[in-house]
Formats: C-alpha cells, sequence, structure tokens
C-alpha cells in the first residue's frame, strides 16, 4: 500500500506481515510491531533519540564475543530474562517455580564428586559452607539419580573461569541425587559480584544511577529425563544488594536459609571459626530434560581482570 500518513506506517507493515506462513512467527511479529510503533507514538521519540537507539543496538552486538554476552546481560539488567523466566515456569506464571536465570558462567564437564565431597578445589580463603540441597517433583516425591551441576563465585566474588588464582573447576562440581533425592556437598561461601559496565548495559546502568552487583548465589542445573532441566540459583539473605540485584533474579522463593555457626562443631575436623549451612528443596517441573548451550567453555589466563563497582545514586 502507499503509505499516506504514519497511522499507515504501521498498517502497512502489518499487512505485510500476513504474508508470514508460520503462524507463531507472524503473531510475534505483528505484536513486535504494533508495541514497537505504539513504543514510538507514545514517547514521540525524535530522530536523534533514533539514531542513538540504534547505535546502542550496534554497540550491544560489537560488545558480544565467544565468553561475553552483552544482549543477555541488557535483558538481564531490563529485568526482562527474570520475566520471560517467569512466564514460562510456575504453571505459567501462577505458583513459586524454583527455576531461575542461567547466567553466564556455567560450564559443562564439571568434574564428578560423591555425595558429601568438597567442590573446594585449590585453597579458597573464606568461611566454609555446607550445603544439603534436595529435589522433588510437584506431589513432593524425590526425583532420584537426576544429574546436578553446581557452580559459584569464590567468597572474593570470582568464578574460577574469572581467576587465574583459583584452580580449573574450583567450587564446581557434578552430583547424583541419591535415593532421597538428595546431594550434598562442602564449599565456601559465595559473595556477590559486578558485572560489566565497560560496554551498552554500563551506560545504561550509569545513566539510571544504578549499582552493577550481584547478590551471592549458589548455581544449580538439574536434568533427569521427564523433568524439565532445572537452571535455579540460591541467593544468600544479607547481601547488601539482595533487594536491588542488577539482574533482577532474585525471587522470594530463591532467597535460602544459609545459616551461620558459631562455637557450634562443623561437619569436618578441619573447620575454623564460624561456617555455614544451607539446606534447600528445589522442585523439578514435569517437561523435557535438556541442556543449554554452555555460555562459555574455558577458564581466563594472564591477570584477574577486575571489574569497575557502581555505587548506586538517590
Ligand atoms: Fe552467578
Amino acid at each position: 500500500m502507499i503509505i499516506e500518513n504514519e497511522k499507515d506506517a504501521t498498517t502497512a507493515v502489518l499487512s505485510e506481515l500476513a504474508r508470514a506462513k508460520d503462524p507463531r512467527f507472524r503473531e510475534i511479529m505483528s505484536a513486535l510491531v504494533r508495541h514497537l510503533h505504539d513504543f514510538a507514538r507514545e514517547v514521540k521519540l525524535t530522530e536523534e533519540e533514533f539514531q542513538a537507539a540504534v547505535g546502542y543496538l550496534v554497540a550491544l552486538g560489537k560488545h558480544t564475543n565467544e565468553t561475553h554476552n552483552e544482549a543477555v546481560l541488557m535483558s538481564g539488567s531490563l529485568g526482562f530474562s527474570t520475566l520471560i523466566c517467569l512466564i514460562n515456569n510456575g504453571n505459567n506464571g501462577q505458583t513459586e517455580t524454583s527455576q531461575n536465570l542461567l547466567g553466564p558462567f556455567w560450564r559443562m564437564h564439571s568434574p564428578a564428586t560423591a555425595n558429601g565431597g568438597s567442590i573446594v578445589r585449590s585453597p579458597t580463603p573464606g568461611p566454609a559452607l555446607f550445603v544439603n540441597a534436595a529435589f522433588k517433583d510437584g506431589n513432593g516425591n524425590p526425583v532420584v539419580g537426576a544429574e546436578v551441576d553446581v557452580w559459584q563465585s569464590s567468597p572474593e566474588g570470582y568464578y574460577e573461569n574469572q581467576d587465574p588464582v583459583q584452580a580449573d573447576m574450583n567450587l564446581r562440581g557434578k552430583f547424583t541425587t541419591d535415593q532421597n533425592g538428595h546431594i550434598d556437598f562442602r564449599s565456601v561461601k559465595p559473595a556477590g559480584y559486578p558485572i560489566p559496565v565497560d560496554g551498552p548495559v554500563g551506560q545504561l546502568l550509569r545513566a539510571q544511577g544504578r549499582h552493577n552487583m550481584r547478590p551471592a548465589h549458589l548455581h544449580v542445573l538439574a536434568a533427569k529425563d521427564g523433568f524439565k532441566t532445572l537452571v535455579s540459583q540460591v541467593y544468600v539473605p544479607d547481601d547488601p544488594h539482595i533487594e536491588t540485584d542488577v539482574q533482577f533474579g532474585v525471587t522470594r522463593h530463591l532467597i535460602g536459609h544459609y545459616v551461620r555457626h558459631e562455637n557450634e562443631p562443623a561437619p569436618a575436623p578441619d573447620v575454623e571459626g564460624p561456617w555455614y549451612s544451607l539446606d534447600y528443596t528445589f522442585t523439578m517441573e514435569p517437561g523435557r530434560a535438556r541442556l543449554p548451550r554452555p555460555p562459555i567453555t574455558d577458564k581466563a589466563r594472564g591477570d584477574r581482570q577486575e571489574i569497575e563497582r557502581l555505587k548506586a545514586t538517590g
């Protein structure tokens, strides 16, 4: 059609989209075009602002490579990743869910570790943490024989892949749930950490006066045939950023009971000083066991990369 006015710009695109054979594609693209055009009308987007927005999209691509995905970081920083998670899990957002964000640090082939073992593979200063996790189905029955990957940052806030000081695969392990659907292991208390702010996400956070910290958490990925692969994180409640996670990953359901123990005998005789325990029960939903594509495949070399920490304003 020949466009006569601004309204026709939308109508013209939508009528061309009607040619698309795939109905789901047609539905998604038509809604996207409608919302995108209405968004520009609502804010009366100027030509300069439009050019800045295009430059921003280009920068997202330029800041993405094999080991870093700025687009995913942006999606998290806008709360979009959590929204997608919550509308697709927990009976499509009707009930609580153990599902959460995968994050950029899952690696395949974590070392198989027996229950009761330790994922501390090189000297890692910080308080000991003893984790007891249960995996249940929607009816409360144990999920037996699930393969469970766990991974976390060190008490200094670094994943081993970012930190040449740590041994390869430090603070990572692969467990199998026992007859009661349990795993348990020894670790150290994770710390919160900053997300990179040298790209467009940093620009966005600075413009909003936001900090760039994720509160401390333990990552879990559990797979078993007949269940949707569980991707989860259990957050540390006393972290100063628990209410303002830069990636909006914290849900009430996933705040864990990390209990501090002082002057109490620890489960291992070599523990000195205060230590922590975490008991958590994950619910696995029915579905397909499918592993995500690993965001990274290797460990960092050279120096530890210091990431700038932004302070929230206002
Ligand atoms: Fe993480």
